[in-house]
């Protein structure tokens, strides 16, 4: 059962403790997590439902999940990719095992229907042992791998050399789990606050003081002028799970050591839909190898059968701290970019026609390591990392983050378990 959200909260509105000490209003809090995602949402339900921690949870947008959490494939993934023992490998098999069971008992709309990686050239092939072995070694159930024939009795359209079919892939409807999580969330006590920006911190002693501005009045804030916050929040914990704009946002953080702060780029992928399939091309997601920044242009499937082509890697540049924590992001999908998807996807799926695609929409990843760094883990860094007790950071939260969210709020919570 869903229970109906409560009226939302704007900051501007509490009144409780004001000081005027420094003229500007002060605010005392619990918990504050700064980030209204997926990754954001599921922490706020673990802190209010298994801490029991009063939580309040600020979001920058008019509403919830509008940043990475609603631009991505919406693929509940394995965790074949990621080296053994990263966070990236642990919390994403933890992860999809809570997820699922999430699903089931929540009536979340998901389907379990696997996924195929496939090598479609001879030098490609070896890359396909490569991921079997280490997903096995991350614990991933069921890997298999597929000659081309037997693949291409499963999906008729495609056409590889060899495959690696993992069972437990699957797709979510992420939105409705969102929206599930917040529930429960609100029902033990947390509080969604829209259209508020944390645009920096200080700390006084221990006590982190955060800068709150309403998101309207920094419409027209000027790049180089100071800005004075509306309000003060002063929490006993703050979990800083901002997505694209966590790490521009520490290093607004006076009093933190900026060296544990890891530079933020940005990778856009565009997605595109293909037209007029009233019988859906594939069944199950198709995936080529893996390339630098993203895992290829793939195929997903939507729950209602709907096949789109997705994301590309477009690095963007010169985007700095104040754009991304002002959320001044571009999401346009070029539909020039299908010049490049066609070739790309003619290598696993070669009937597909000519401008039978078109454009969908795109996500930004939150990368911590730029073109041709190679891997980089989540971080999740707590005291004993930075040092200011109560202050939990996630950088770098990129895929298979939405398959993780459930583990990294269990691992968030497990380090603020033994905060006063
Ligand atoms: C193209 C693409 C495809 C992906 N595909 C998959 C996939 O198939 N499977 C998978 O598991 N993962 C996937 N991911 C990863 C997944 O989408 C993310 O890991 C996940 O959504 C991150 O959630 P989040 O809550 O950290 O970030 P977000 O959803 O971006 O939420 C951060 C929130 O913080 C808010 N905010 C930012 N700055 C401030 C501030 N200063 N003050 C207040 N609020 C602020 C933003 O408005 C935003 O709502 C994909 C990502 C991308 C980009
Ligand atoms: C947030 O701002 C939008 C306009 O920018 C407004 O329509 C909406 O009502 C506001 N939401 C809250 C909760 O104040």
């Amino acid at each position: 059962m869903k229970l109906a959200r409560k009226s939302i909260n704007n900051l501007a509105q509490i009144t409780s403790i004001r000081s005027l000490s420094s003229g500007i209003e002060k605010e005392k809090a619990d918990c504050v997590v700064i980030g209204g995602g997926v990754v954001g949402i599921a922490i706020a339900r673990e802190l209010s439902l298994n801490l029991r921690r009063n939580v309040l949870v600020i979001e920058s947008a008019s509403t919830f999940g509008t940043g990475s959490s609603s631009r991505n494939s919406q693929v509940i993934h394995g965790g074949i990719y990621y080296p053994p023992n990263s966070l990236k490998a642990s919390l994403c098999v933890r992860g999809r095992r809570l997820l699922y069971d999430y699903c089931k008992e929540h009536g979340i709309p998901h389907k379990q229907i696997g996924k195929l990686i496939v090598a479609t050239r001879y030098e490609e092939v070896p890359k396909l042992n490569y991921l079997l072995n280490r997903g096995n070694e991350n614990g991933v159930e069921g890997l298999k791998m597929m000659d081309a024939s037997e693949a291409m009795a499963m999906e008729p359209q495609l056409q590889c050399l060899k495959a690696l079919w993992s069972p437990s892939s699957g797709i979510i409807d992420s939105h409705s789990l969102m929206l599930s999580l917040l529930g429960e969330a609100e029902s033990h006590g947390t509080t969604f606050c829209y259209n508020n920006t944390v645009v920096g911190a200080h700390l006084e002693g221990d006590q982190i003081y955060l800068h709150v501005s309403e998101t309207e009045s920094l419409k027209n804030r000027d790049h180089k002028s100071q800005h004075c916050p509306d309000i003060l929040l002063l929490p006993k914990l703050v979990v800083n799970s901002a997505g694209l704009s966590s790490a521009a946002l520490a290093r607004c953080f006076r009093g933190i050591n900026r060296g544990v702060i890891p530079p933020s780029y940005y990778a856009r992928g565009c997605y595109f839909s293909l037209l007029n399939t009233k019988v859906p091309a594939f069944n199950h997601l198709i995936y080529p190898i893996p390339e630098d920044g993203g895992l290829g242009v793939h195929v997903t499937l939507d729950l209602d059968g709907q096949v789109k082509f997705g994301p590309d890697v477009e690095w963007l540049h010169h985007i700095d701290d104040t754009s991304s924590i002002l959320n001044k992001f571009d999401y346009t999908v070029c539909a020039d970019r299908a010049k490049k998807f066609y070739p790309e996807i003619r290598k696993y799926y070669p009937s597909l026609k000519d401008d039978s695609l078109q454009p969908g929409y795109a996500g930004i990843r939150s990368k911590i390591s730029g073109p041709g760094e190679g891997f980089a883990d989540f971080i999740i860094q707590g005291e004993e990392c930075h040092g200011i007790p109560g202050l939990v950071n996630l950088f770098g939260i990129e895929s298979p983050g939405l398959t993780s969210s459930m583990a990294i709020a269990a691992h968030v919570a497990t380090k603020l378990s033994r905060s006063k």
